[in-house]
């Protein structure tokens, strides 16, 4: 199985957007990651529901929410309405991540934990089993079109060992400065998800970049 790949809309034309929705829908991506801010959590403020509302109706691909938000657990029900897919939290904003997975599930989400670069991946240990997917950020989550931090390498290879040591499903996505080159590495570490936000939306032909990204 080729690697997934969830291109991130952060990095779209927010002036053309149905433009590179379009482009997503006829594309091989296999899923759109949604990068929601709220200028607390991360130094940045994304989009909110009233844009939501139109990539929802026009984006044929599953939706990939990223939620960078304090108190995550007030918004899950508006994703679920939204027909979100799968929603990602961050292990750093939930006080009580397994009630929040929880919740996830039994609207019908997969429901996947994200790990800032600082962050452990030990910290899993008690929360890996019910979980569908880890996302670990390899920048610092705010914004795109960052530098790749070289130790995130490291970190996905010690998360592809935990979960196939419990023989688990998990899939393990990965999100900030991913390109052709860090992908590679990235994939070969045991990554089964990538999102890319510059790598795809800023080259010039975004539908070859996505296939390239798919058979790394
Ligand atoms: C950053 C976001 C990313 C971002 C990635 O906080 O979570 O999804 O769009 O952008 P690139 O791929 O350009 O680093
Ligand atoms: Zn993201």
């Amino acid at each position: 199985m080729s690697v997934l790949v969830s291109p991130s809309l952060l990095s779209a034309d927010f002036g053309n957007l149905r433009k590179d929705l379009e482009m997503i829908n006829r594309s091989d991506a296999d899923w759109l990651h949604l990068d929601i801010m709220d200028g607390v959590f991360v130094p940045n403020i994304s989009f909110g529901f009233p844009v939501l509302k139109y990539v929802a109706k026009y984006c044929t691909k599953p939706l990939d929410v990223h939620l960078m938000i304090v108190q995550p657990e007030k918004f899950l029900t508006n994703f679920k309405e939204l027909g979100a897919a799968s929603v990602n939290v961050h292990y750093e904003a939930c006080v009580h991540l397994h009630r929040t997975i929880s919740q996830i599930h039994e609207l019908g989400m997969k429901a996947a934990v994200t790990l800032n670069p600082s962050t452990p991946v030990s910290v899993l240990d008690d929360i890996i089993q019910d979980v569908d997917m880890v996302l670990l950020m390899t920048v610092n989550p705010g914004f795109g079109g960052q530098k790749f931090i070289e130790h995130s390498i490291e970190k996905v290879r010690k998360l592809r060992k935990m979960i196939d040591e419990r023989g688990l499903k998990t899939l393990i996505e990965v999100d900030g400065g991913v390109n052709i080159e860090t992908g590679k590495r990235l994939v070969e570490a045991g990554v089964d998800v990538l999102v890319a936000g510059n790598a795809v939306f800023g080259a010039t032909d975004q539908e070859a970049a996505i296939r390239s990204l798919r058979n790394l």
